[in-house]
């Protein structure tokens, strides 16, 4: 049996100390030192003796299986393509997100539309007692002959357990309740989280069982542990969404089996999550018409269009210096698009105050969405509506040329589909694909021109 004990290594400059101290004597940082466990006789035993180890041999690019294994179909699409195409056998995934976001709701719909396929799925609550998590289930309407439940927050009984049944899932809520007996810190600090993962790592790829590890998120915004999580896993979900709203949205920040553009929509309700398979329905639902600094735009998540309205607001600046507020999209590109609106259309924006919102609480990053802005800007300074049945498109150039986007066609389409007469495009996207019936598209220059056309 090999002999553990621990020690605490400076994250910094890797000094070693017996104990802990709160400022590292090696490299003088603050609160740098953190618990790790010293794993001794290990290679003694692993290699068989001294000599140099023995390590896997070379092989040929050509020679190495690739099969491609089947993904576990979660029954959730919105998830599905989140993970690209379904749940890896023998990935480690990760689901991060606010306290009472619903990832124990989430994962707990999953695990039953798993099971519910013969899978073998287990679940183990750090956090709740298995009458608590019966309670849920019975909310849910989840009952599963292949679903089985346990209350434990030892990873070595754990692991014990795993090993007993054999599941093809393993679900862990949360990371910051379980423990490793042998790092004396409590659960949740970074030595535990770190020890625990490897642990579930191990255990993983060892035997081939998806793992989903659920951590909390801090005040700062990272997965407590501070993103020292994020590498060790193959993926990395965000669960976020506003408390007081329905819907959540599920978001890939790391993964080794897909893309990470994608988004996917849930909305929580009395019987748990459902997902929302037409978010461009949902975001343009509370849209008011013929309001002025309201615009919509045909914005790509990932491999899907989706339509969402950018609301903007100009009132002139009552003391010190103009505001610029954004949420749901980049601040500096606010300041931008403001710059170029003042400098090359000629509007006075540098005594107002400016507030730009995606409605619908999701958050756009591609510069597609730049003369969507601009128009909402220029519409709410103007007092003028934009027209409801326009979609306008197009990123914005320093020089206030209108910049071509990618996938054109796709976005149109679905504008189409949500029923707009009219899309405001670039000039150089007016070519080279086919324009779906019932919807005229108009191709722009410059923002001059664009403002010219939305809101004459
Ligand atoms: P939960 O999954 O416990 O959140 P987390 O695990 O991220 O901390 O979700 C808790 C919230 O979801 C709680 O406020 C109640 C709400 N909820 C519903 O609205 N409907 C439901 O069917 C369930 C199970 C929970
Ligand atoms: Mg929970």
């Amino acid at each position: 049996m090999a002999k553990t004990k621990t020690k605490f290594v400076c994250q910094e400059c890797g000094y070693e100390s017996p104990k802990w101290m709160g400022k590292c004597p090696g490299c003088n940082n603050w609160n740098s030192l953190v618990e790790e466990r010293e794993v001794k006789g290990v290679k003694a035993m692993s290699h068989g003796g001294s000599g140099p180890a023995r390590s896997a041999r070379a092989q040929k690019i050509m020679d190495l299986e690739g099969k491609d294994q089947p993904r576990i179909n979660t029954e959730f699409m919105e998830l599905n393509r989140v993970l690209g195409g379904g749940l890896v056998p023998g990935s480690l995934n990760l689901v991060g997100g606010d306290p009472g976001i619903g990832k124990s709701t989430l994962l707990l719909q999953v695990s039953h539309q798993i099971a519910r396929q013969g899978h073998k799925v287990l679940y183990i609550s750090g956090e709740e007692s298995t009458r608590q998590i019966k309670l849920r289930a019975d909310r849910l309407n989840i009952r599963d002959d292949n679903l089985y439940v346990l209350a434990e927050t030892n990873v070595e009984f754990i692991e014990e357990q795993i090993r007993d049944l054999s599941p093809s899932l393993v679900i862990v809520d949360s990371i910051q309740t379980v423990f490793h007996p042998e790092i004396v810190s409590a659960p949740g600090s970074v030595a535990q989280v770190r020890e625990s993962t490897s642990h579930f790592m191990r255990i993983s790829k060892g035997q081939g069982i998806s793992i989903v590890i659920v951590g909390h998120v801090t005040k700062q915004g990272s997965i407590a542990g501070p993103r020292l999580l994020e590498h060790m896993v193959d993926a990395v979900l965000y669960f976020e969404g506003e408390r007081h709203h329905a819907y959540r949205i599920l978001r890939s920040v790391k993964n080794r089996f897909g893309s990470t553009n994608e988004i996917g929509i849930f909305e929580m309700g009395e019987k748990g999550l459902r997902e929302v398979i037409n978010p461009s329905e949902l975001f343009l639902s509370e849209r008011s018409k013929g309001a002025a600094g309201s615009t919509v735009v045909a914005s790509m998540e990932g491999t899907r269009p989706v339509l969402v309205e950018l609301q903007a607001l100009i009132t002139p600046t009552s003391y010190g210096t103009p505001r610029r507020m954004a949420t749901g999209v980049d601040h500096n590109r606010i300041a931008l698009l403001m710059a170029v609106l003042e400098k090359r259309v000629g509007l006075l924006l540098q005594n107002q105050d400016a507030y730009v919102n995606v409605a619908g609480g999701v958050r756009l990053d591609e510069p597609a969405i730049d003369l969507a802005i601009a128009v909402s800007i220029a519409s709410s300074f103007r007092d003028k509506p934009t027209r409801h049945h326009d979609v306008v498109i197009g990123e914005v150039g320093l020089t206030g040329e209108v910049r071509g986007v990618s996938r054109i066609e796709q976005r149109v389409t679905e504008a189409r589909k949500l029923g707009f007469k009219r899309a405001i495009i670039p000039a150089k996207n007016m070519h080279g694909w086919d324009v779906p019936d019932g919807i005229e598209i108009v191709g722009v220059q410059t923002v001059e021109d664009a403002l010219h056309e939305a809101i004459g």
